[in-house]
Parts: C-alpha cells; structure tokens; sequence
C-alpha cells in the first residue's frame, strides 16, 4: 500500500467515528434490548482512567472477591479500585462474592460454565434452546459445545407462556443429572421458574446459573426477579445492559459453604489464569459508578423501563400488531417481541425502520424456522435506552405511532427519520444518574447524617 493510501485509511477511520457518534447518539432512536446507556457522569469516570486502561494486574483474587496476589508492581491503588468496585456491586446485588475482572457477559458465561463443569466433573448443562431466547453462549452450537466441549440438554419449553416448563423441565433434569442449570436468555420477558426448578438441580448435584445479562439493573432496582432469593448459585451478566455501566462482564455469588467455596474456587481459577491476562482495568470505577446510580435510581429506572415496554406492548398490539405474551401482559421485563410476518418480516422491517433512525433488531420467534436466521418473523424491542432518556407512556405512544407508520407502509421511512431527529433531539438529557463526577462526589460527600 502506498503511504498516502495508509493515512487516507486513518483519516477514514476518524471521520467514521466522529459521524457514528452524532448517528447513533444523537439522531437516532435507540432500542435494541442489548444496550445500555451510560450517565454522563459514567462517561467522563470512562474518558479520565487513561493510566488505568493501560495497566495489568494479574493474579489471584480471595473468598471475598478481593484481590489476594498480583504478580506486578505499582498495583495500590488498583487493588483498591477492583476491591472498591466488588464490594459495591455485592451490596447492590446482595451477595458476599463477585469477580469483576470479565471483559463481557460472554466472558462470565466461558469462566463459570468451564470452572463448574470441572467443579462437578460433569460436562452436561441444562439450557434454555436456543429457539426460545436462549444466548448463543449456552448452546452446543456456540460457546458452551464449541468452545468448552459441554452437551448441552434443552430445558422444555411452554410457547404460549413464554416460558420454561418447569414440570417437564424437572424430569429433564432428574433424568440428565446434569453439572449446571442455566436460566435466562437474550429473549427474556418473563422471570423464569427458579424456585420450582431448585430443588430438582441441587439433588441431581447440579450448580444453578442465571444469566442476568439482560435484566441485572431490573434485578438491582429489585423489579424482576430476586435470583439468589429464588435459590440460584451463581449470576453472570453483561454490565453494559439495562444495568447501564461500560461494557464488561460479571460473575455473582455467596460463598456460604465447602459447595460454594468449591465452585467459586474452580470459577475464580478459570478466569485467572485460564481466561484472563488484562482484565480492561480503566472500566472498573465507571462500573463502580453506575453500581452507585442503581443504588440511588434503580429502583425508579427499572419500574419506568418496565412500564414503558408494557405501553408498547399494548399500543403495538391495540394497532394490529401481533406482541407476544399477550396474556401476560406482554412484558415484566425491558423488552417486547413483536410478530411482523403479516407486514414484511423482521428483516425488512428492521431494514425499514433502520432507513427512519429507529435502531432495533430482527429475531428469531420461537415458532419460527430456527434455520431461517437471516428473515426471521420477530421483531426485539427494548426500552431501556429511551426510558433513561426521559420517555414517559406518552412519549412512548408517539414513538410506537411512527413504528407503526413504518412498519404498514403509510409514510416512507425517510420522512418519519425528520420526526425521529426531532422526538430524539427533545430529550437531550440523561436521567436516573449523575451528571458529572464532581455531581456524584458532592452527594457523597454531603450525604444526611443517619
Ligand atoms: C443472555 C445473554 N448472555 C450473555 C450475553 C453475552 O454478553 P456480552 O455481549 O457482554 O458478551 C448476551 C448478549 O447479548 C446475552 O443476551
């Protein structure tokens, strides 16, 4: 390549970044289930860790989730910081164990699922399929078969509930005497039958893992379901969902007992040094940040996150459009998954919607053709990134009005984009969190005293 070509590339590159942050961050509306949006407050925690982001501090961590031994120097105030940051997501989750040093959701899955599966010396896992919102993770055909090598037996699942059968899931369980049970998905509108299903996973000597990926700042503002008050043994999550921190990954748990001090052991030894050498050290005190938000506004984040996805469930569906889990209320959770065959298919619409600056994603329904993953029927919608923008109900039937005028074809997609610009320009703000850090320092520092 000629020198002139290389520097064009990186002028490119820099153009490219500056425009996707006016697209994505200011013009569009965003709702795709998987995204968090951060504070500013959060973002400038992000911005100023430019030492930390370059630093390593590999090593062995204690019972507590704090850090035992690093094998480089210049680490003290990074083991304060990694300290600081798992105790503040332990009281926000309420648990006395964590591991803070994953660098995705993904990454928690691979460390927990490898360390049980060598806890228990058992390679069988219990999932959600993959048909009904499983992720990929759990599936034979992603992570946990390719990568680890685990056979991965399907929970049974009631389409019309939305929701794992946990009769029949019981006796999948007792017949498989599987090493782990997982609960949660990528699809995940409503809490899903842990208690029922405990009992069953514990006899067999199965460790229980929830995925909260999609729903641990729901779990932290305290409205979806409580996973270690159900009976689960260990939480992984994603920390950049609808807990709206940096991207990164984490690993819950009490260590309560020899079962637990076991398991945590053999987790804690496949993230370090099986799966970790940096761990991307300049997220933590962003995370720690945000843990402190949900402390203060999680509770109201959650229950208006919750509410606006119900308004769209039942404005969508009172339109026409077919929303799962109707009688159910569509929804206890960020996000709802609409049926869009009658219309186009999901990706057409999310194509089209796409073309109006509504950013969401196609999925697969459970009914669906599992094969056909490039024209599924459905449609994800969530709503934790507009609800922490200030959207109200009524705000979010003005946005579901220009869905629908998209998805049935009554104005062009390019015309509805100007509205778009303009209902996304009139909430400038972030909400439910801090502006800056000095804002959250002075809090803390002027806090009653109780
Ligand atoms: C249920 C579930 N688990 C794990 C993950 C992986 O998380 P990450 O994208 O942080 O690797 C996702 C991603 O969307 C998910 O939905």
């Amino acid at each position: 390549m000629v020198e002139k070509e290389f520097f064009k590339l990186a002028l490119g590159l820099i153009t490219a970044s500056e425009a996707h942050e006016r697209y994505r961050g200011k013009e569009c509306i965003n709702l795709i289930a998987s995204e968090g949006l951060k504070s500013p407050a959060v973002e400038e925690m992000l911005s100023q860790t430019h030492d930390l982001e370059s630093r390593y501090a590999e090593g062995e961590n204690d019972l507590n989730g704090h850090v035992k031994a690093r094998h480089y120097q210049g680490q003290k105030y990074m083991t304060k910081i990694e300290n600081y940051t798992a105790d503040l997501m332990k009281e926000l989750v309420g648990c006395n164990w964590t591991d803070v040093r994953l660098v995705s959701g993904t990454h928690a899955n691979l460390a927990t699922f490898k360390g049980l599966s060598s806890a228990t010396k058992n390679n069988r896992m219990v999932v959600l399929p993959l048909s009904a919102g499983a992720h990929i993770t759990h599936d034979y055909s992603g992570l946990a078969g390719k990568v680890l090598g685990l056979e991965t037996v399907n929970h049974a699942y009631n389409v019309n509930e939305l929701n794992i059968d946990a009769e029949k899931s019981a006796t999948i369980i007792e017949g498989t005497r599987p090493g782990i049970v997982t609960f949660g998905g990528s699809v995940f509108q409503f809490p899903h039958p842990v208690k029922e299903l405990v009992k069953v996973a514990k006899e067999t000597g199965a460790y229980i893992v929830y995925d909260a990926a999609h729903v641990l700042g729901l779990i932290a503002g305290g409205e979806f379901q409580d996973p270690f008050g159900d009976g689960v043994d260990f939480i992984t999550a994603s920390t950049h969902k609808t807990f709206p921190g940096p991207q990164g990954g984490v690993i819950l748990a009490n260590c309560e007992d020899e079962r637990m001090k076991k398991a945590i052991k053999k987790v804690q030894k496949a993230v370090f040094p099986m799966t970790t050498s940096n761990s991307h050290l300049g997220r933590l005190p962003a995370l720690g940040l945000a843990a402190l938000e949900l402390k203060l506004y999680g509770k109201d984040l959650a229950k208006q996150t919750i509410r606006n996805a119900q308004t769209a469930g039942k404005c969508l569906f009172e339109n026409g459009i077919e929303v799962l889990g109707r009688k159910n209320g569509f929804t206890m959770s960020h996000q709802i998954v609409v049926d869009v065959r009658d219309y186009g298919g999901g990706q057409k619409l999310a194509s089209d919607l796409e073309d109006a600056n509504i950013i969401l994603n196609k999925n697969l329904l459970p009914y669906d053709n599992q094969h056909n993953r490039g024209d599924p029927s459905g449609l994800r919608i969530g709503f934790q990134d507009v609800t922490r923008r200030g959207f109200k109900p009524n705000d979010i039937e003005t946005l579901c009005s220009l869905i629908l005028e998209v998805i049935k074809g009554k104005r062009n997609s390019t015309d509805v984009k100007k509205d778009i610009i303009k209902l996304r320009q009139s909430f400038p703000e972030i909400k439910y969190g801090f502006q800056s850090i000095n804002e959250a320092k002075d809090y803390l520092k002027n806090l009653p005293k109780t």
